[in-house]
């Protein structure tokens, strides 16, 4: 597994912010649009690209362009819904799926309680966007679903990442022959007991929508 960690001023201004228990919602869900987009810039280099033939008023030449079948990205609900739109600024194009996983706040295993995702992925570029890599169970899960409808290439964005997810997320694929790629905006310093990221930024999907 790939593990690009972001090194950047801009990323960590804005993570600051993003981490501060005093951000309201509103700044929340506009700082997560643009540091996704940020991410995505890193998450995309890799991007599949053809060449075609296009005429420019001085002369013929030919440029890349994204490739057919475009990327899939598939944002986890609930948090993951609050990187949708900082995605699809930089690829407008790409064809949108929907995981929702929950994670049982004892136990911390991940389970899907909804999908609408392309039935069949063989041979698609997958992103996924999931603010928080924690414990791992999501993405490995998440992982697992894209995989078995035949994803061939993941690249997952987090905000924040924790080094126990890592460790996880690498031992559980590193078997499987599909690369996977992990951009994170940093790499915080531990969990807690409750399975929260430390110093992290609190739980995301509430920080983004409130608590229900
Ligand atoms: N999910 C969150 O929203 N925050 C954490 O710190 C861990 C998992």
């Amino acid at each position: 597994m790939k593990v690009h960690v972001a090194n950047h001023p801009l990323i960590s201004h804005k993570l600051t912010h993003l981490r501060d228990e005093r951000t309201d919602s509103p700044t929340f869900r506009l700082l997560v649009e643009e540091l996704v987009t940020l991410l995505a810039y890193e998450a995309t280099r890799e991007v599949r690209t053809t060449t075609i033939k296009i005429k420019t008023p001085v002369t013929e030449t030919s440029g890349l362009v994204l490739a057919e079948p475009r990327p899939v990205v598939v944002p986890i609900l609930r948090a993951g819904l609050g990187m949708l739109e900082g995605m699809t600024k930089l690829l407008p194009t790409a064809q949108v799926g929907f995981l929702g996983m929950v994670r049982d706040e004892e136990t911390l295993q991940a389970s899907t309680y909804a999908n609408r995702l392309p039935e069949d992925l063989s041979g698609r570029q997958v992103f996924v966007l999931d603010p928080m890599l924690a414990t791992g169970g999501t993405l490995i899960a998440a992982f697992q679903y894209l995989i078995e409808r035949g994803a061939n290439e993941i690249t997952a964005i987090c905000l924040l990442s924790s080094p126990e997810g890592i460790k996880t997320l690498e031992d559980s694929f590193k078997d499987s022959g599909v690369p996977i790629t992990l951009v994170t905006g940093a790499l915080d310093e531990k969990l807690n007991e409750k399975g929260y990221i430390v110093p992290g930024l609190g739980d995301a999907g509430d920080r983004l929508y409130g608590v229900v």
